[in-house]
């Protein structure tokens, strides 16, 4: 990669939330090994975000590659309608195994945003089966679900460039996101806000979409499991189904294989992504109830009217499989306590700091929120330099390592933190 690269990247190539005329700073990336992304330059960065929350085994790992070699030897796709392949029916299998008991029915898609648009229209085809006119969805404030229409439309209105596509969205019914966190006192009243709102609009609300526990990209809160435990009692009263999108927090990243498990209930639809297939390719799973499948199929239109022409994508699939087998061969749940008491340890004692708002802690997160929004292209510059790679937003300065990362490399990252705001 030389010089001209970057220069037509910077031109022609559209990166994430950026500016075309006036882009951010890009890195070249030629390389990625473990918990390194290594520079065109040959700088190694530890890094700090798996790749936005999927590369929980690290990068480059021979057990995944040897996943893919071995399925684009055999085949790298085919289309899933009217046929199936070995390498669907395992993750599928595996999905049904580890996810909580009445989840039973997988729809496969192409990422965490498609995943979240199959599971609301699954709850809307699931009310229109029933015969019930049930067109809403309630969700709650600081959430994000992804950037498709529909996901969009139930992100948080105020805190995201969502409210740009405001009068093109469908209208959904939004409540203060949940105010106790995850190790605060618990009190019932936290509820009050959502009981409100259900005892009003529960006729007409088809579901209840939210991220368990941890509200990732509207704020990285972390908020009670009596809260999530409160809404699964809600939906059960008032007969509405509960969505959770676990893309984010999914396969262990909070201490828990699903952040569900946390508060001990199960929801009526589950969104999977990101860390399904380790980061490697692009692949999600929307997994239902055997009830609201049938419901569905039993239908005015006989089906659930979805189809992606990538469906089930063989080495998708084949390195999902080889991913979800490899975190649950291995002692997941200890290293990421492992991790989480090392965060604890050498982030904690940051909530002294005067700049500092509150430092939070969960399973393999580490969240630093700073009194002020910091200049995210400033502090990107001045981790690079310290080799690694932080991808600050708003008020956040958080990381959320590969499991596999070292004590010495995360103390990296930790000790770039400190730097990075003056301790
Ligand atoms: C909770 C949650 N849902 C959905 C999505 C969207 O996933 P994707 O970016 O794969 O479309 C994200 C992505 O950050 C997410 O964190």
């Amino acid at each position: 990669m030389n010089n001209s690269d970057i220069v037509f990247d910077a031109k022609h190539i559209w990166h994430p939330y950026t500016s075309m005329s006036q882009p951010i700073p890009t890195y070249p990336i030629v390389k990625a090994q473990g918990s390194e992304l290594i520079m065109a330059d040959g700088k190694k960065l530890v890094d700090g975000m798996s790749s936005w929350w999927a590369a929980i085994h690290g990068y480059n790992h021979h057990v995944l590659n040897q996943a893919v070699i071995e399925q684009l030897q055999k085949m790298s796709h085919v289309m899933f309608g009217g046929l199936t392949h070995p390498a669907a029916i395992s993750v599928c299998r595996q999905l049904v195994e580890i996810t909580p008991k009445p989840l039973e029915c997988v729809f496969l898609a192409d990422s965490g945003s498609v995943a979240v648009e199959v599971a609301l229209k699954m709850a809307l085809q699931y009310w229109q089966a029933k015969g019930e006119k049930r067109q809403q969805i309630l969700t709650l404030r600081h959430g994000y679900h992804g950037d498709t229409f529909g996901a969009m439309a139930v992100c948080c209105p105020e805190n995201s460039m969502h409210s740009l596509y405001k009068g093109c969205l469908p209208k959904h019914i939004f409540v203060d996101a949940p105010q106790c966190g995850f190790y605060n006192q618990w009190n019932h009243h936290y509820l009050s806000p959502i009981e409100r709102t259900l005892s009003v609009y529960n006729k007409k609300i088809a579901a209840i979409i939210l991220e368990p526990i941890v509200q990732g990209a509207g704020g990285m809160r972390f908020y009670h499991p009596n809260y999530l435990k409160g809404i699964r009692s809600l939906c059960n009263h008032y007969g509405i189904l509960l969505i959770a999108d676990e893309i984010a927090t999914g396969f262990g990243r909070t201490g828990q294989l699903f952040a569900c498990d946390h508060a001990n209930i199960f929801p009526d639809i589950m969104c999977l992504g990101k860390a399904l297939t380790g980061g490697y390719m692009t692949l999600s799973a929307t997994i239902t109830t055997r009830h609201i499948a049938d419901t569905i199929s039993d239908g005015i239109a006989g089906c659930f009217m979805h189809g992606p022409t990538f469906m089930g994508n063989p080495l998708a699939c084949a390195v999902a499989n080889a991913s979800v087998k490899l975190l649950l061969e291995n002692p997941w749940q200890k290293t990421v306590t492992k991790i989480e008491q090392q965060l604890i340890k050498e982030l904690a004692p940051l909530v002294s700091h005067p700049d500092v708002k509150d430092v939070r802690i969960l399973g393999a997160i580490g969240v630093v929120e700073m009194r002020a929004p910091v200049n995210a292209v400033e502090l990107q510059k001045k981790f690079i330099k310290q080799g690694v790679w932080v991808r600050p937003f708003g008020r956040l300065i958080y990381v959320m390592p590969p499991y596999i990362i070292s004590s010495e490399h995360l103390s990296k990252l930790t000790e770039a933190i400190k730097k990075v705001i003056n301790v």
